[in-house]
């Protein structure tokens, strides 16, 4: 008997408030298009990031990649008021007209929550192994989304065995490859090979990305995203004085149980205080990555900063914390104008400029012998929390909603 799907809907305002809806009328599914791929959902995490697509949805259009299906039932088929959010996991390819991407294979990259397979128009990338969305509808989605990597049928096995590189994948790999961006391409060693144009699309000059003998503060340093970029600033060439690790006491253990921190200090501290101790002057170099701090803590710790180093950049990388805020105030906020010293980073902005400096091949094979050697490793103090089926997924969202969920603890589900 066909699988009754079942999906996540979210209240788009109050987005901690979800439902598990089933969707009976879905189910079979007609046949599939030329070029095209059944890709239903198999594997998925869920982090503070999940929670910044449901936060930043309306302004960046991420309620608009996985809309409600035609089946919806009332009052969840309202999408003024409900939506899905999205996730990074693997999706198994149920039919396929694309040669290259036979069933039974897996796609890693952007996927809905729920079991509800979705038919999709794709062509083979450039590079060997990657394919591209064409589907009208995923049009105007920022490139990063629309690229999956292709991986064989065997995959099954890793999956059903709960192998940590799937976990690391699913989690963590899309986090590693931001702070890569960061790292290699806005931030490299040699600040002349910097690309250019790739915050706010704003000139982006050598003088900008050279880090010699900075100081570096992360905020939320124990997020993915945070300790893969302390990791690679310590390990990739670049002359820093100190990465700091700006944390909450919520996190404080976890954080100090991390390898890739040159020192620690509570978000609770004063900058000022923090600059003395560290030994950092007026003239130094300062730059703050909010790599989704919580609160206010990152306008704070920017202004702040600012009128302490003359040489400070603040590069917002998250969202904030998982708190609800209502649409018009996100809007009104990302109106203001920013001052000259905040550049915020975008993953999809970043790819996009790297391959059109290095090629999709250079690119990738970079990345991927990096996210080898880091997963190789694994982060200590780290566990994967491996759950099944959407009652789970739910349970996993309503802890991160009501801040249950531990830095030490990476949240991977197999629906
Ligand atoms: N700009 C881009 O292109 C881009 C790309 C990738 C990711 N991101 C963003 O980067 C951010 C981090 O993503 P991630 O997956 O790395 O996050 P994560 O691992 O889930 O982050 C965990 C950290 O987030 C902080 N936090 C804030 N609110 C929390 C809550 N309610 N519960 C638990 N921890 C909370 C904590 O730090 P403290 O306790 O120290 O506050 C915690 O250590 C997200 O906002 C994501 O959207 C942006």
């Amino acid at each position: 008997m066909a699988e009754i799907p079942v999906i996540q809907v979210l209240d788009k305002e109050h987005y901690h408030t979800q439902e598990l809806v089933s969707l009976p009328d879905e189910a079979p599914y007609s046949p599939l298009a030329p070029s095209s791929i059944r890709l239903r959902t198999k594997v998925l995490s869920l982090s503070i990031n999940n929670f910044t697509y449901a936060k930043l949805g309306s302004l960046i259009g991420w309620w608009d990649v996985h809309p409600l299906p035609p089946s919806t039932p009332a009052p969840f088929n309202d999408a003024a008021k409900y939506g899905r959010i999205n996730a990074w996991g693997f999706g198994e390819i149920l039919d396929s007209t694309l040669p290259s991407v036979p069933a039974g294979s897996y796609l890693w990259g952007y996927l809905p929550i729920g079991t509800l397979a979705q038919d999709l128009e794709v062509r083979d990338a450039d590079v060997q192994g990657q394919v591209l969305i064409t589907s009208p509808s995923r049009s105007k989605t920022m490139s990063i989304y629309n690229r999956y990597i292709v991986f064989p049928p065997s995959l099954r096995h890793e999956i059903e065995a709960k192998a940590d590189s799937v976990g690391y994948d699913v989690l963590v790999r899309v986090m590693f490859e931001t702070a890569y961006l960061i790292a290699d391409y806005a931030f490299p060693a040699n600040p002349r090979e910097a690309v250019a144009a790739i915050f706010n699309k704003d000139a982006w000059t050598a003088q900008n990305a050279d880090l010699t003998g900075a100081t570096i503060i992360i905020l939320a340093p124990g997020a993915k995203v945070g300790l893969s970029l302390a990791n690679l600033l310590k390990n990739r060439g670049h002359n820093a004085k100190q990465v700091i690790a700006a944390t909450s006491e919520y996190s404080l253990d976890f954080v100090k149980s991390l390898p890739m921190y040159d020192a620690v200090v509570l978000t609770s501290e004063a900058p000022d205080q923090i600059l003395s101790q560290f030994k950092v002057g007026a003239g130094d170099k300062v730059v703050l990555f909010d790599c989704g701090g919580r609160g206010d803590v990152g306008r704070r710790w920017s202004a702040a900063l600012a009128g302490l180093s003359k040489n400070f950049l603040h590069i917002p990388i998250g969202g904030g914390d998982t708190s609800e805020v209502p649409a018009e105030a996100i809007l009104s906020a990302f109106q203001q104008p920013s001052p000259e010293h905040v550049k915020r980073a975008s993953a999809s902005d970043l790819r996009e400029a790297a391959i059109a400096k290095d090629g999709e091949q250079k690119y990738f094979d970079g990345l991927q012998a990096a996210w080898k050697a880091f997963k190789q490793q694994g982060i200590p103090g780290f566990k994967l929390r491996w759950g099944e089926g959407m009652e789970d997924v739910k349970h996993g969202w309503a802890m991160i909603a009501a801040n249950k969920a531990l830095p030490s603890e990476g949240l991977v589900y197999q629906i």
